[in-house]
């Protein structure tokens, strides 16, 4: 079965879906991106997500003449069209498509963005990698240096993961003098041997990740104590715990890292934990 996709106010099946070869998205990857988890049909931190992409948007200077009401009325429509129960909405736009392909941005007034939204079906809740945890590799962060705008410039992030599921490993790492940036496509926590949950600050080097702010919030209120600050490759290695946090996985154990094991080599408690209070605290929040 085909899916309907939107783009630019059109519902329109998968098949006949058309974006024009001069758009700047697919020439220059002139574009932002977001990604919202579904469960039970409904979406997960919605406020977070257009929040985040307003600001990306700013950042690049597109502007988008979308209400988030109408942003989110479309995100409805397409999870009842393609009846998703559990998955993830995508969202792109980009600046558009100009006449002619040419560095500077064209005229805002008359190249409009282009906006496109598509359904994915996912099983979030269950997991299959939530017995085994994951292994991970390190690899340099050779991005540009805004990793703070959630833009379509994946390519390096999608080699890095594919470099690590060549070696035989679930996720990549990215490492700038020896401290952790984040994963390809997450954000990275440990759990030091003294109990304390570190996660690296944001600044324009990492994402701020919807699922980390979470995180971050009901870990508090469950009683531990958080460190927002960078931590190294080998002070992972020698945490007591270690998990990956985004959209698409929720939380997701990490018990390898660069061939060494985490703790026990099993995924942790504490993890497996706080992925249970991340699950029950959002899905009270649904939109
Ligand atoms: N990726 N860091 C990077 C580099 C990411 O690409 C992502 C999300 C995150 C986590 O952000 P959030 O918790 O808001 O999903 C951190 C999405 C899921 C993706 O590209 O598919």
């Amino acid at each position: 079965m085909t899916r309907t996709v939107f783009v630019n106010g059109t519902y329109v099946d998968e098949m006949e879906a058309k974006v024009s070869v001069f758009d700047r998205g697919f020439l220059f990857s002139d574009a932002v991106y977001e990604v919202t988890a579904v469960i039970e049909k409904k979406l997960v931190s919605w406020e977070g997500h257009t929040g985040r992409m307003r600001r990306s948007l700013g950042e690049i200077g597109i502007n988008l003449d979308m209400s988030n009401d109408h942003l989110l009325e479309v995100h409805r429509k397409l999870l009842e069209l393609n009846e998703v129960q559990e998955g993830l909405v995508y969202l792109q736009i980009t600046r558009g498509g100009a006449a002619d392909r040419d560095f500077e941005f064209p005229d805002r007034t008359i190249v409009k963005p282009t906006t496109v939204l598509f359904t994915q079906e996912k099983n979030l809740i269950h997991n299959q990698k939530l017995d085994s945890g994951l292994k991970v590799i390190s690899f340099p962060d050779l991005r540009w240096g805004r990793s703070d705008i959630k833009s379509t410039q994946l390519l390096y992030a999608s080699m890095i993961k594919q470099k690590a599921l060549d070696q035989g490993k679930d996720e990549a790492w990215f490492v700038k003098d020896g401290l952790v940036i984040e994963g390809s496509s997450n954000n990275t926590f440990i759990l030091s041997q003294d109990g304390k949950l570190i996660t690296r600050n944001l600044s324009r080097d990492i994402l701020a990740g919807i699922t980390r702010d979470a995180i971050l919030e009901y870990s508090k209120s469950s009683g531990y104590i958080i460190e927002e600050r960078p931590f190294s490759v080998e002070e992972a290695k020698k945490s007591k715990e270690a998990f990956i946090c985004s959209s698409t996985t929720f939380i997701l154990p990490v018990v390898e890292i660069d061939d060494c094991k985490i703790g026990s080599g099993k995924p942790g408690k504490n993890t497996l934990k706080l992925r249970e209070i991340y699950i029950k605290n959002i899905t009270k929040e649904l939109v």
